[in-house]
């Protein structure tokens, strides 16, 4: 049964828990700040909230953290931290200072690297006053297969090694997981229900599959029990990003299956 295996120690301060209003973060994987300055404005009122990737924080820095923060919009700093625990808790540190409200860690580095991550994300959120960012753990990059994982040493069943890092991740206190979709019924089962699952790889009907392999429709992600959807070209390279937010949004809502 969900969360039979865990018992929770501590009563979690949640900066956020359900995304009842908008499940939609939009992965600003756009070339120039301005693209994705002007993308953010005009998809505030309609998406949960925006990635902001290595490409983006290394050319534009944490200025786009600021700035987007400034006019309200909520921000998933997707850097995939992965180093020893001093290094990672202190960057985990930076991250909240700069007011992030989701940020992703590797599982693979280990369970002192994210207690330490975990900890370091309450703690500084304590002494700000905020409440603390959702710190996610990656577990197998999708884009690994069998031969490239067994290559560096790693258990080849990948369903196996996502299950694994997976519970460690629960177990070393973390409140979300990035994954992909067709993993989240398999994680529903294995991992405490509160644990947030944040999934890439959606696509609508309409959109292309790009260099997606393994995809969901919104709605089937969430009927899956996905809490949060990462979507990128289905609404950053349409020809309306509004248009095409508010459509994937009113497929969520809908009753049709
Ligand atoms: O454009 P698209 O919707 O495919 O973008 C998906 C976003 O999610 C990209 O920012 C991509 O880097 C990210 N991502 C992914 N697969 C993962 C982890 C992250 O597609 N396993």
């Amino acid at each position: 049964m969900a969360g039979s295996r865990f018992r929770m120690t501590r009563q979690w301060c949640w900066c956020i828990t359900r995304p009842v209003n908008n499940p939609i973060i939009v992965a600003l994987d756009v070339s120039t700040p301005e693209r994705a300055l002007d993308l953010a404005r005009k998809l505030l009122p309609h998406v949960g909230a925006f990635k902001i990737g290595s490409e983006l924080f290394t050319s534009a820095g944490p200025e786009m953290v600021r700035q987007i923060r400034g006019f309200g919009g909520m921000v998933f700093l997707d850097l995939k931290f992965h180093d020893i625990p001093n290094t990672v808790a202190k960057a985990v540190a930076a991250a909240v200072r700069l007011d992030v409200q989701m940020l992703t860690i590797h599982t693979s580095g280990g369970r002192e690297m994210m207690k330490a991550a975990e900890e370091s994300a309450q703690a500084a959120a304590g002494s700000l006053g905020t409440a603390a960012p959702l710190v996610l753990g990656v577990t197998v990059l999708t884009s690994l297969d069998v031969a490239s994982i067994s290559e560096v040493g790693m258990q080849a069943d990948i369903g196996r090694q996502v299950e694994r890092l997976a519970v460690l991740a629960a177990e070393s206190g973390l409140r979300g997981l990035v994954c992909s979709p067709l993993e989240v019924v398999a994680l529903r089962r294995l991992v405490p229900e509160e644990l947030q699952l944040v999934t890439p790889g959606i696509r609508t009907a309409d959109s292309r599959n790009d260099d997606q392999k393994r995809t969901l429709s919104p709605k089937e992600a969430l009927g899956a029990g996905a809490n949060w959807l990462v979507i990128g070209r289905p609404i950053y390279a349409a020809e309306n990003p509004v248009a095409a937010a508010e459509q994937i949004l009113k497929s969520i809502q809908s009753n049709e299956p």
